[in-house]
């Protein structure tokens, strides 16, 4: 299924998977409302996705404000006149062990991955409601699913992001709203602290690959539900 016209919000879109998912949908034509908090970036990403055909809104800020998160669901509508699908990618990691970490870093990975789906979900599901139908994708990680040492708060955070997810689901099929998560090992982007295309992350998923798999859930037809989809680099094990 093609996803032009189809109006979709990605959060984190600046950079990583975020932008390569904005610059693969803008391919299709896609409507797009980007959010991130760095806005010389989302401009970039903006010019580049209307270069390419898309229709592009921009909004900066963190998804952990509930201001700005009822900005972007409302002024998404009034413009474009529906929501089609919500891509909940923001989120990053600090991987240290328990006893080091501060309640600051507890906090702000909790406000962003956590309460930024929250918030994204709780603002997008009357307006799918309303119009009877919409996709909803949340991008949590391998780590969603297993622990590991130096992973308490980063685990923590997309567990509880898993379990909001599967409970929505439940909440919202009979309303015709799918809920799709994806489970992704380790991919080539800044998230780990290294610029995209570093070699220590060859070997990596690159975040193309990601789009396309995210582009892939995106486009079931009507009556499919990807309801989970774990992927991985060949090299990564899992
Ligand atoms: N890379 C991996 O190996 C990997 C593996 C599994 C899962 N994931 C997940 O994939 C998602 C995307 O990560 P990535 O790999 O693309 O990392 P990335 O390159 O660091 O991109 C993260 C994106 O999230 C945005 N962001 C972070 N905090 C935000 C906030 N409070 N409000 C709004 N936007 C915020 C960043 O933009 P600003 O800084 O401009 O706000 C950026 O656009 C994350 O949820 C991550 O947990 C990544």
């Amino acid at each position: 299924m093609s996803l032009q016209n189809q109006t979709i919000i990605i959060t984190g879109a600046s950079r990583g998977i975020g932008k390569a998912l904005a610059l693969t949908l803008a391919k299709d034509g896609s409507n797009l409302s980007l959010v991130a908090r760095n806005h010389q970036e989302l401009l970039e990403v903006k010019k580049e996705a209307e270069a390419l055909g898309a229709k592009v809104l921009i909004f900066s800020g963190s998804v952990a404000d509930e201001e700005l998160v009822k900005k972007v669901i409302t002024e998404t509508a009034q413009t474009f006149g529906k929501i089609d699908a919500l891509v909940n990618n923001a989120g990053f990691g600090v991987f240290k062990q328990a006893a080091e970490i501060t309640t600051h870093e507890w906090d702000s990975i909790f406000e962003t991955n956590v309460k930024g789906t929250f918030l994204f979900c709780r603002e997008v599901v009357p307006f799918m409601k309303n119009s009877g139908q919409g996709h909803i994708v949340n991008i949590a990680s391998d780590v969603a699913k297993r622990v590991f040492d130096g992973g308490s708060l980063y685990c923590a955070s997309k567990y509880a992001q898993d379990a909001f997810s599967m409970a929505l689901r439940k909440e919202v099929r009979k309303d015709n709203i799918k809920v799709s998560v994806v489970y992704s090992g380790v991919v080539d982007t800044h998230f780990h602290k290294r610029e995209e295309g570093d070699p220590h992350q060859a070997r990596y998923l690159s975040s193309k690959d990601m789009a396309n798999t995210i582009y892939f859930i995106l486009s079931a037809p009507a009556h499919v539900v990807i309801d989970e989809l774990m992927i991985h680099p060949i090299s990564q094990d899992y």
